[in-house]
């Protein structure tokens, strides 16, 4: 089954640019509200790095999730979409002090603090601003992710958070220091996560933290999950929504949650990534030795996922019902990783065609880049395109 799409529209478009469903966007965002009202403490922020285009921030600012930032430029888009000060949560193993002190300037919900020299940089600059900042420490729980090894980040040997042997410690040093409130612990084990019991890994690492957190009467009010839950990308259309009831319902069974504490989520990929389809052209059809090429005007520049990571996205001519025959879907850009798919069935292409590179709302315009001289894509919703 192929996507449905406003080609008439299109037409009138230069391509490559990516096309947001906005009714796949509000459908989703409603499903992940119906689940978490059914457990009154649980706070979700939507993780702007996944995709920070301004029309898809507002629909998701109307949903009332906060934002999850990783650098001062996210705090600002977040900011600017109308997102509430009190709900941004700022992560990233490498704040600058213009960073901090942003956050510091909007009274953020909370920095996410990753190393303890960042601790001390935090302290010194809330000082200086006569102000107390919140913080969490997010904790690397070493609790591996059935994922692509560059998207795991829960593992002793990434770069990410502080090493459980030296959490104690640095709750110790945090509440010593006087301009440092600290609220909560936060974890991050990977993204693109199908397997609920990488997640069941994750509450079972943290109960055993807790239960040695409360042996030394540290209180935790806040328990930051991040965020991970993965998308269909075989069938962008059968699973337009992703599996939030069983992403919920895992964290209420096997995390154990103390009645005074809030569990926020921090999620990307699941809430954005089934609404958006890189539209492209056929550019020329290139026959060689043992293959036929597709290429198209869209490149790496545009969609980097497939280059970076291997990642799949399905393709499909949008404007043929010639019969099938196999390409290799390939950019324009002079790099031989420029591969969108090798061995791809698609109805028969033809230059001017339309291609859609479907499950492209996340991780796909804000990685775009100039590489190339290239323009970077522009980004349209269905709602514009009426
Ligand atoms: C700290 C943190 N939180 C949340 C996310 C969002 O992850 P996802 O898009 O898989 O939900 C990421 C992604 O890398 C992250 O690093």
């Amino acid at each position: 089954m192929k996507g449905t799409f406003p080609i008439n529209k299109f037409r009138e478009l230069r391509t490559p640019f990516y096309y947001y469903d906005t009714k796949v966007l509000r459908d989703t965002l409603s499903h992940i509200r119906t689940e978490v009202a059914k457990y009154g403490n649980y706070s979700v922020h939507y993780a702007v790095k996944a995709n920070a285009n301004p029309k898809v921030l507002a629909i998701i600012r109307e949903n009332c999730l906060g934002a999850d930032c990783v650098s001062g430029g996210e705090i600002r888009a977040a900011i600017k979409a109308g997102f509430p000060t009190d709900k941004i949560v700022f992560a990233g193993v490498g704040k600058a002090d213009w960073e901090i002190n942003l956050g510091l300037d909007y009274d953020i919900f909370c920095f996410n603090v990753e190393s303890v020299p960042e601790l001390e940089i935090i302290n010194e600059l809330a000082a200086a601003k006569g102000k107390i900042a919140n913080v969490a420490f997010r904790i690397n729980p070493n609790v591996g992710a059935h994922t692509h090894a560059n998207i795991t980040t829960g593992l002793a040997e990434n770069k990410f958070g502080i090493s459980m042997q030296d959490m104690n410690h640095v709750i110790d040093m945090a509440h010593d220091m006087k301009n440092l409130r600290f609220i909560g612990l936060h974890f991050h084990i990977g993204s693109q996560i199908l397997d609920m019991g990488d997640f069941v890994a994750l509450c079972n690492r943290i109960n055993e933290l807790q239960d040695k957190l409360e042996a030394r009467h540290i209180r935790i009010e806040h328990v930051n999950v991040g965020g991970g839950l993965g998308i269909d990308y075989g069938h962008p259309n059968r699973q337009s929504i992703p599996d939030f009831k069983s992403y919920f319902e895992t964290y209420n069974s096997h995390l154990k949650l103390r009645p005074h504490q809030t569990l926020h989520f921090e999620l990307g990929r699941a809430v954005v990534g089934q609404c958006g389809s890189l539209i492209s052209q056929v550019l020329y059809v290139k026959q060689g030795t043992n293959k036929q090429f597709a290429i198209l005007d869209a490149g790496m520049t545009d969609l980097i996922r497939p280059a970076l990571y291997q990642a799949f996205h399905k393709i499909e001519n949008i404007t043929s019902d010639a019969p099938v025959q196999t390409y290799d879907v390939v950019g324009p850009i002079c790099e031989s990783s420029d591969v969108f798919g090798k061995a791809i069935d698609l109805n028969g292409v033809k230059r001017g065609d339309f291609i859609a590179l479907r499950s492209a709302g996340a991780y796909g315009e804000i990685m775009a880049s100039g590489y190339n001289c290239r323009e970077l894509p522009q980004g349209y919703t269905s709602d514009e395109l009426v």
